[in-house]
């Protein structure tokens, strides 16, 4: 059965072959490190069955409260390796993700994504996620850069009646 468990440093080294995708969000060390540092509790990582447990996918998430703005959540990163992809994996790393950014409070998830990557809009959108606004030329790739969306889910929360 695949488990699902927190990131831990030890597996920044094994996630390597998945982040070699080209659609995959790529980040250097330092910042995967920094990251679990501050954002413990956020990232996930989905383990095959067997005895390796082989990494079949990852989320890297991030919690933001900043002056004057409601709370939110942030997926930094989220992959699932070719040879387990249609298995409900990212949709069950993206559910986790959602339900601990409503435990910290969040008002909502929010995350960017390539113009191009019909798979993840496809994910997105059936979990309910929405664009919101579009980032012209947001990635710098050459030589020609490529857009972004950016997509949120808000947190459905009783209403306060004065
Ligand atoms: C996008 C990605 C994360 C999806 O992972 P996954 O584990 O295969 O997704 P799921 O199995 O949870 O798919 C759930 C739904 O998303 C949609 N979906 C997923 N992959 C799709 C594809 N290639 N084409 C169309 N729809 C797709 C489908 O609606 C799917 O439901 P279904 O299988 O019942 O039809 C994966 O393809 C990936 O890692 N891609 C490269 C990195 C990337 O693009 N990350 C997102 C960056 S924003």
């Amino acid at each position: 059965m695949t488990s699902f468990r927190e990131l831990r440093f030890d597996d920044l080294l094994k996630i390597n072959s998945l982040v070699f995708d080209a659609l995959t969000e790529v980040y250097s060390l330092t910042f995967f490190v920094k990251h679990l540092l501050q954002f413990p509790g956020l990232s996930q990582i989905a383990e095959a069955p067997g005895p390796d447990g082989r990494p079949m996918g990852y989320i890297f998430g991030q919690y933001q409260v900043k002056r004057h703005q409601e709370p939110y959540a942030h997926v930094a990163a989220l992959t699932v390796s070719p040879e387990y992809r249609r298995l409900g994996v990212a949709t069950a790393l993206m559910d986790y993700f959602f339900v601990v950014s409503d435990l910290k409070g969040a008002s909502y998830v929010s995350l960017f994504m390539r113009t191009s990557n019909q798979a993840a809009y496809q994910l997105y959108t059936s979990m309910g996620y929405a664009h919101r606004k579009t980032f012209q030329d947001y990635y710098p790739d050459v030589p020609k850069p490529e857009s972004a969306y950016e997509l949120r889910k808000y947190v459905l929360r009783p209403m306060e009646v004065q």
